[in-house]
């Protein structure tokens, strides 16, 4: 079987972008690939993180995969921080990632403008221990959303840089992006993606959203005075509504322009509403019943960090030999 990594941050609460551009497809291709989900906890601290809340968040992080229909049997879902080839990995690669290269990522540059008082070596190097996250499985492909392509890019060419000098060491991974969903945009400014740091929070819907919120932020959703329901890039408010109907419906937009025509945008933003909470509601019943589970999630975790462990470790040993380092006796 062919290798699948991905992994979310626990940072912020999850944002319907979160699930529609990442987790939906991962659930969707668990069956054909042996599959690594990691709740990415040594990135979260590239800002500054509360403790407890760090800790708890992870921990709902997990769950959320495991309720969304990831079977933690087959897949392996863990803890990043549980697994140190992340962190030995990020080291050995960070020797073969160039400044240049770091200074040229656009989600760099943005979160140090944003954290400007927090511009920390982290940040800076954060794409390289997304590399070894990825490398440390063999990973052939990685699904996410369109804001990590930049970021994937890099991990190709860290690889193929390590490659050519060491030999066949890395496979070189694809990103898997799905056709609708890929980059949902902030329901009150359709130009920016829709993001847990987002301040206003009627431009995200979050996944614990309940039922009312998610149908009063869909109808205050930011579209436009044209009054005629199509589906393109000169109104991205209602294109955005589109996507975010066809992703949670399975649909083409195609179909759904179709089925809108004639009738008003507050049908549409209704309608978008709906179909959201009949995505939503089921995901957040899951979460609860699980929660309640501790043993049988203490069980996941441990059993899950063992299994990551064994195949980042025979990776590591692979690269550890390539670049010198003396052997274990
Ligand atoms: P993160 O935690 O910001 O986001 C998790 C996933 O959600 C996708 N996503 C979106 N998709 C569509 N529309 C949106 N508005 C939207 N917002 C977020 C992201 O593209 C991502 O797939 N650096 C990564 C985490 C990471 C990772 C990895 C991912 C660490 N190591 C290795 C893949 C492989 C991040 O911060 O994602």
């Amino acid at each position: 079987k062919k290798v699948l990594f991905s992994g979310m941050q626990a940072t912020g609460n999850l944002t319907l972008g979160n699930y529609l551009g990442a987790l939906k497809n991962w659930v969707k291709l668990s069956d054909e690939y042996e599959c690594f989900y990691s709740v990415v906890d040594m990135h979260s601290i590239t800002v500054r993180q509360d403790p407890a809340t760090l800790r708890k968040r992870a921990r709902a992080l997990l769950t959320l995969y495991i309720a969304a229909g990831l079977d933690p049997k087959k897949n392996c879902i863990y803890y990043q921080s549980h697994v140190s080839g992340h962190a030995e990995l990020a080291w050995i690669l960070n020797c073969f990632t160039y400044m240049g290269e770091l200074n040229r990522m656009t989600q760099f540059k943005d979160k140090s403008a944003k954290h400007a008082d927090n511009i920390n070596a982290g940040l800076f190097t954060y794409p390289v221990l997304m590399a070894a996250d990825i490398l440390l499985y063999q990973a052939d492909v990685v699904p996410v959303g369109i804001d990590q392509m930049q970021h994937l890019e890099l991990t190709r060419d860290i690889a193929t840089r390590f490659n050519n000098i060491y030999g066949d060491v890395f496979t070189i991974p694809e990103a898997y992006v799905g056709k609708v969903g890929a980059k949902i945009m902030s329901l009150q400014d359709p130009s920016k993606k829709m993001s847990k740091s987002d301040e206003n929070p009627n431009g995200s819907i979050y996944l614990m959203d309940d039922p009312d919120t998610i149908i009063r932020k869909c109808k205050r959703a930011v579209t436009d005075s044209e009054a005629n329901i199509a589906y393109r890039e000169e109104q991205p408010g209602l294109k955005n509504l589109i996507d975010i109907y066809c992703a949670c419906e399975g649909k083409t937009p195609d179909e759904a322009v179709k089925e809108f025509e004639g009738r008003g945008y507050g049908e549409l933003k209704m309608a978008v509403g709906e179909s959201v909470v009949s995505v939503l509601k089921p995901l957040q019943d899951e979460v609860s019943r699980l929660e309640k589970d501790k043993a049988y999630l203490d069980s996941i975790i441990k059993e899950n960090a063992e299994k990551a462990s064994y195949y980042a470790n025979k990776t590591l040993r692979k690269v550890q030999r390539k670049v010198g380092f003396p052997d274990r006796i």
